[in-house]
């Protein structure tokens, strides 16, 4: 069977407390509307078309690359079937399914049952919720269901009814096209209300087939920014539990928040507070200790993070330790057993296996062999104040605390630097340099006294 896609995406969504359109506010980095879109789309509908009115333009803006959807302008929000209306030009199929912009976890499974089950005529998903003020009660008599009432227009008996109307229908077209034309405004909100159709259907014999939701994240619509936060919580808590089950050590699914892709192999175990970004790839038995902020990063076998690093676009070898407080940003690329302890940042810089910066460095544009040391305080003077200039440390060299190393500048094979050493020119293989003044006493010197 056939179909076209209606979403409706033209409220403001007050409650939102925001000027942007509440459809293309996010949820873990994507709009709700790129959400049920997407979900859409694995329907193979004919065509989807997004009834919108507040903040068209940004809407339309935000989608133009998007060939596979249409728009339909609904200038005056005058209710769901109101809604409905301004896309009917568009319809060609033999059904049409309806989803809200604003209703954004809604899955294909249960699409795809209720299109199932709308084969009759007319189907909708409706869900049994304890709670059920402010939502269209589901009508029954005999088991059958008989029409919707909207909330402001229930009496006490339908008050107290808690099957609901989730909004979400598959209509056969021509049929749809002739309930729309017979709906007026007569009701509480004087709004053309889309759930008139239902009893227009039952007074032509047409049966109205249901779906019943189970989880009500799936078909929950979101008015508050707390609603918006509630399902974004669901949506990472679900990535979270998907590790889980594949064998990742995840101290608590609460306090993860994977916002891009996060791939893991096995043996991996990632403690609390820890954010993802882009694309992350944590090899294999790599621990991730407590708050780690780590983004478009791969961290090869068995390589150990502990607490409060911040690590962005770099790639980490075998058997590294890493932290607490590092900050590791782009073009930095580790070998194997590295280690960069406290207040030590690293940028543009390669380190191969076996050396170490343990403590407070600035170390960028540079070049580190192996089984190099560098001492606390270290710093590689790479900018000039215009441009940036590289650092080369050969294999086996040992430089001193407090030192800086004004680039260009090789330090060679072997080196050690001495404490404190300002250093401006290459060194030579195997020898100590030191630049530092020679430690005198004064003799004649007395502190300063307060007058
Ligand atoms: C609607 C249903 C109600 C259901 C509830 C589920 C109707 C009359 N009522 O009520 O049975 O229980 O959803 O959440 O359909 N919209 C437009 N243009 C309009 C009006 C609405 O695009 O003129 C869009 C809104 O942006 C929103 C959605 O349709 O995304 C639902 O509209 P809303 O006014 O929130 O309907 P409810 O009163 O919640
Ligand atoms: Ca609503």
């Amino acid at each position: 069977m056939t179909i076209d896609i209606i979403i409706l995406a033209a409220g403001k969504g007050t409650r939102m407390k925001s000027e942007l359109p509440k459809v293309m506010h996010q949820i873990d980095g994507q709009s709700m509307l790129a959400r049920v879109i997407t979900t859409a789309k694995t329907l193979n509908p004919k065509k989807i078309i997004s009834v919108i009115g507040y903040g068209a333009d940004i809407i339309k803006k935000q989608f133009q690359n998007d060939q596979a959807l249409l728009f339909a302008l609904q200038e005056q929000q005058l209710g769901t079937g109101h809604a409905v209306q301004q896309a009917l030009p568009f319809l060609s199929e033999e059904f049409t399914l309806i989803l809200y912009g604003d209703v954004p976890l809604i899955s294909k499974s249960l699409l795809e049952q209720l299109v199932k089950i709308s084969s009759s005529g007319l189907g909708l998903i409706t869900f049994e919720k304890e709670n059920p003020t402010g939502y269209g009660r589901i009508v029954r008599h005999q088991g059958q269901i008989q029409k919707i009432t909207e909330e402001k227009d229930c009496d006490n008996l339908e008050k107290q009814i808690k099957e609901i109307n989730t909004g979400i229908m598959c209509i056969k077209t021509d049929l749809l096209i002739n309930w729309l034309g017979k709906i007026d405004n007569k009701n509480a909100q004087q709004e053309y209300y889309l759930t008139d159709i239902i009893a227009l259907a039952v007074s032509d014999k047409i049966k109205v087939g249901h779906v019943l939701a189970k989880q009500e994240h799936e078909i929950q619509g979101v008015n508050s920014v707390i609603e918006l936060i509630s399902l974004e919580r669901i949506v990472l808590q679900d990535k979270a539990k998907q590790l889980i089950e594949a064998g990742v050590r995840i101290q608590d699914p609460n306090r993860i928040d994977i916002r891009g892709e996060l791939v893991c192999e096995e043996g991996v175990s990632i403690d609390v507070g820890c954010i993802f970004e882009g694309q992350v790839f944590l090899k294999k038995n790599v621990s991730v200790g407590p708050y780690n902020i780590i983004k478009d990063t791969t961290i090869n076998e068995a390589s150990h993070l502990q607490a409060f690093n911040h690590i962005d676009s770099a790639l980490i070898g075998k058997q590294c330790k890493i932290g607490p407080y590092t900050r590791i940003r782009p073009g930095s690329e580790l070998n194997q057993d590295v280690h960069l302890g406290n207040f030590v940042e690293t940028k543009n810089t390669k380190i191969d296996d076996h050396s170490k910066v343990n403590h407070l460095s600035y170390i960028g544009d540079s070049q580190i062999g192996k089984n190099v040391n560098v001492g606390a305080g270290t710093i590689t003077c790479n900018y000039d104040g215009a441009n940036k200039h590289l650092t080369t440390i050969e294999d086996d060299v040992f430089i001193g605390s407090d030192t800086q190393l004004i680039a260009p500048v090789t330090i060679k094979k072997g080196s050690t630097i001495g404490a404190g050493s300002t250093i401006t020119k290459d060194t030579e293989a195997n020898k100590l340099t030191i630049s530092r003044a020679q430690q005198v006493t004064i003799e004649s010197w007395d502190r300063p006294k307060k007058k």
